[in-house]
């Protein structure tokens, strides 16, 4: 493993859920942490209580809107003077068969699952390739790989990931910057416990290792893809979702 201490990361939705497993992952190894969130207020004074001050940060705003993207990854800048690594975590689902889903449903789910990973992406571009180095991590789904009944704009948004992290992967390759992706299969956080509980009996039924997943399992891999050792691994997907798609 090679040495992340002194490093700044920034982490959208990092405030609860897998975000915040992530950001905890990474402060383990010495990692100042900034984590964005959109309206959880609470979470975030709980998160910047959690990590200090001097190691962590809190950042407010919409990731749908390029100007908020663009505003957040200057204040981390200001604040802590460098960004080494970018977690595009954060994200949203509004569930609807295609015959009810509205375009602006459609739109929203676009806007912060696939355009916020492009806007914060390219807002921190200039400072890693200046720097020649960076580490961008999607976060995207199982539900990309193989869809999910109502949610077109959800699967559709986290496929897009797929194709954003091959391309930007090409345009960074040498310039010491990776980027990849991962996809959680069900997971127990906030977004997992909104579900019914009789839907949610079919999907571990569906799970060949017979349970959800926990934030940490995820985290786990998103802090091997962050670590410097992990110089030679760009463009890639890895799935953690006990073996429910193969
Ligand atoms: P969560 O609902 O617990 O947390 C989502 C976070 O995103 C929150 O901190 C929230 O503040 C932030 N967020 C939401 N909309 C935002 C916006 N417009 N601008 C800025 N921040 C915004 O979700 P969870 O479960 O931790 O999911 C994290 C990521 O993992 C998401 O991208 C989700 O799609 C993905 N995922 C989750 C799975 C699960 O089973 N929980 C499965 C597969 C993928």
């Amino acid at each position: 493993m090679g040495d992340m201490s002194g490093q700044v990361a920034l982490v959208t939705g990092g405030v609860r859920g897998i975000g915040l497993a992530i950001c905890e992952r990474l402060a383990g190894r010495g990692v100042t942490v900034a984590g964005g969130y959109s309206r959880d207020k609470e979470a975030a004074q709980r998160f910047l209580a959690r990590f200090g001050e001097e190691k962590a940060s809190i950042h407010q705003g919409n990731i749908g809107s390029n100007d908020d993207c663009a505003r957040v990854v200057q204040e981390v800048r200001d604040q802590h003077g460098k960004l080494d690594i970018l977690v595009n975590n954060a994200g949203i689902t509004v569930d609807k068969t295609v015959r009810r889903m509205t375009p602006e449903e459609w739109d929203r789910v676009i806007h912060v699952n696939l355009s916020g990973a492009f806007y914060l992406s390219r807002a921190v571009l200039e400072q890693m390739l200046g720097r020649g180095y960076g580490r961008i991590v999607n976060i995207s789904s199982v539900i990309g790989s193989a869809g999910g009944f109502g949610q077109a704009n959800y699967a559709a948004a986290k496929s897009g990931m797929f194709g954003l992290t091959m391309s930007l992967a090409l345009e960074t390759a040498g310039k010491g910057i990776t980027v990849n992706t991962v996809t959680p299969g069900f997971i127990t956080t906030d977004m997992t416990a909104a579900v019914p509980a009789a839907a949610m009996e079919k999907v571990v039924a569906r799970i060949p290792i017979g349970r959800l997943g926990e934030p940490d399992e995820v985290a786990r891999v998103v802090e091997f893809l962050a670590d410097p050792d992990s110089a030679y691994i760009t463009g890639q997907v890895y799935a953690v979702n006990g073996g429910l798609y193969m």
